[in-house]
């Protein structure tokens, strides 16, 4: 089981920050805007997830998973938390955030459903946390001419996104979860997260009055398919969720370690 420690972030969110906060570039902001706007509601369904699935092990099961759930329940609640301050501010910008409403649509079709299907879709989804979170990670020096609590806001954010990525993976195996479902949550999500993901930039891009600039396309091709591309490092861990004897434990995550370590003045350990 892995031991998740819940942080509180000890940044400032009072303070307004720039419009293209993120290095000045109107489409990583809007990129990274996009997916801050999706964090609460969608953190909540795997807070939700998670706990229901916990609920469905038996007795002697939940010993086993009881601490790492309420780690998991905690960072997502403090992710939550911090995004909606973040978010607070793109709507004193002029944003709308329209991906919220359309997946808590498409949340309560859920309701009733089994919990392995709840998991199955956190776990998917979780993995294309891991992922960003691992390429953000990678390539921290992206962040640069940001500022500073915005950019330890998105490490710290990715380091515990890659600390707890197995959590749902483990519970939705422990209740029985089938590879063929695992797999066909992935791809429905798969669809919907880059579908969702996109509209929300092309959005956010349209009412900063950006979206047609070339510099902005220029920056979306080199920053999503250049040689160090978010897509173009992306795709094969992607591709890894297929395989049978997938577990997200198999894909990296020391530089999230390192970077807990390297930056613990930024944070406190919450009821360590
Ligand atoms: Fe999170
Ligand atoms: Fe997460």
């Amino acid at each position: 089981m892995t031991e998740l420690v819940v942080r509180r972030l000890l940044i400032d969110l009072e303070t307004p920050f720039a419009r293209h906060w993120c290095g000045g570039d109107a489409f990583r902001t809007a990129l990274f805007n996009a997916l801050s706007m999706s964090f609460p509601v969608g953190e909540q369904f795997f807070i939700d997830s998670v706990r229901n699935g916990f609920k469905a092990l038996p007795p002697e099961q939940q010993e086993r998973f009881k601490r790492e759930v309420q780690g998991f329940v905690g960072q997502e609640a403090t992710h939550r938390r911090i995004h909606a301050l973040f978010n607070g501010h793109l709507e004193q910008q002029g944003l709308v955030n329209a991906w919220a409403p359309r997946a808590l649509k498409r949340l309560k079709l859920m309701e009733g459903k089994d919990p392995r299907h709840w998991l199955a879709i956190t776990a998917a989804n979780e993995h294309f946390t891991a992922i960003f979170a691992e390429w953000m990670l990678r390539n921290h020096d992206r962040l640069d001419g940001s500022e500073a609590r915005l950019k330890t806001m998105w490490l710290w954010h990715s380091a515990e996104e890659s600390e707890h990525k197995s959590t749902a993976f483990d519970l939705y195996q422990a209740l029985g979860g089938s590879h063929a479902w695992r797999i066909t949550w992935f791809r429905r999500i798969t669809l919907i997260f880059l579908g969702d993901t996109l509209r929300q930039t092309v959005e956010n891009l349209r009412r900063d009055g950006t979206l047609w600039k070339w510099s902005t396309w220029k920056s979306a091709g080199e920053y999503l398919f250049g040689k160090r591309g978010l897509i173009r490092q992306s795709y094969g861990p992607w591709k890894d969720y297929l395989r049978r004897d997938f577990h997200p434990s198999q894909q990296e995550s020391d530089l999230s370690r390192q970077w807990l370590q390297d930056n613990a003045r930024e944070y406190t350990p919450v009821g360590a």
